[in-house]
């Protein structure tokens, strides 16, 4: 027997635990960092919380005697993905990334491409007024200064009360949405200005079909740099990757 720990966070690792739940002779084990108060958790055998560092990551692989990485987190998640590769190479056990496609700017898309949450910040000063802010409670700090501007937040569980927030609305929702009501949300609040990770797949990419149709700017964060190394960005190619590495 084999064993493949999947570090997720994300629907796709949920739905690459599944697939690999169902390949005779390997066991997966899903990692979760335990940031949301209620996670989807993935099928199967599911840990939940940090490893502690690259050293904790490392005593976790030798203790589980694990077999595998597939690092399966967010694109925006580096931390973690950099402290797979540095255990992975450590303990000397195949890695694999799995990286789905960034979303392309097409014919009608009003982006405005930046490099990081802060370059987002400075981005909408002076050309916004109210913003649909998307990339997650953790980055809401970094707009609080901004006192001219009215934002939407949508987070997946509310910021913590002794976090800095800029002005506005909070709303509570997680993906996927439906493009009806990501229009209905711009119509509503009258936003002229979107910001988002370049989070790539099909969960949460309405809002950017509807921004379009509206005629709305997309202030849109470029993804960090990956580690090196072996990636794939479609399940079918996960499977493939690990069933030629048994
Ligand atoms: N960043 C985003 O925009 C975003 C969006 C959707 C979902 N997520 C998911 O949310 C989680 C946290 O994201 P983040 O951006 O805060 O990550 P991060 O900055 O890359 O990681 C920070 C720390 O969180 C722990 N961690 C992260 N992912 C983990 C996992 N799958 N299993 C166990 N521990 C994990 C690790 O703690 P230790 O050092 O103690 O091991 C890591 O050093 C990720 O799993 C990611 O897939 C992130």
């Amino acid at each position: 027997m084999k064993r493949v720990l999947i570090l997720g966070g994300t629907g796709d690792a949920a739905k690459l635990a599944a697939r690999v739940a169902t390949i005779p002779g390997i066991e997966a084990i899903a990692s979760l960092a335990g940031r949301t108060r209620q996670p989807s958790v993935p099928a199967g055998n599911v840990r939940i919380g940090g490893f502690g560092g690259v050293a904790g990551l490392v005593s976790y692989l030798r203790e589980m005697s694990i077999d595998f990485v597939i690092d399966a987190t967010h694109p925006f998640a580096s931390q973690i993905s950099f402290n797979a590769a540095a255990a992975t190479a450590e303990v000397a056990i195949p890695r694999l990334l799995f990286n789905r496609p960034a979303w392309e700017k097409v014919n009608g898309d009003r982006w405005i491409e930046v490099d990081d949450i802060a370059a987002a910040a400075t981005a909408l000063s002076n050309q916004a007024q109210r913003v649909f802010l998307t990339v997650g409670r953790q980055e809401l700090s970094a707009f609080a200064e901004l006192e001219s501007i009215w934002f939407l937040m949508r987070v997946i569980d509310p910021p913590s009360p002794d976090t800095l927030i800029p002005q506005g609305l909070v709303l509570c929702d997680r993906g996927p949405f439906a493009l009806d009501n990501e229009r209905e949300i711009l119509i509503q609040h009258k936003i002229d200005t979107i910001v988002s990770k370049n989070s790539g797949g099909d969960a949460t990419y309405a809002k950017i079909i509807a921004a379009r149709e509206l005629g709305v700017k997309v202030v849109m964060v470029k993804r960090p740099p990956t580690p090196p190394g072996e990636q794939v960005s479609n399940i079918e190619d996960a499977i493939a990757w690990l069933q030629d590495n048994l």
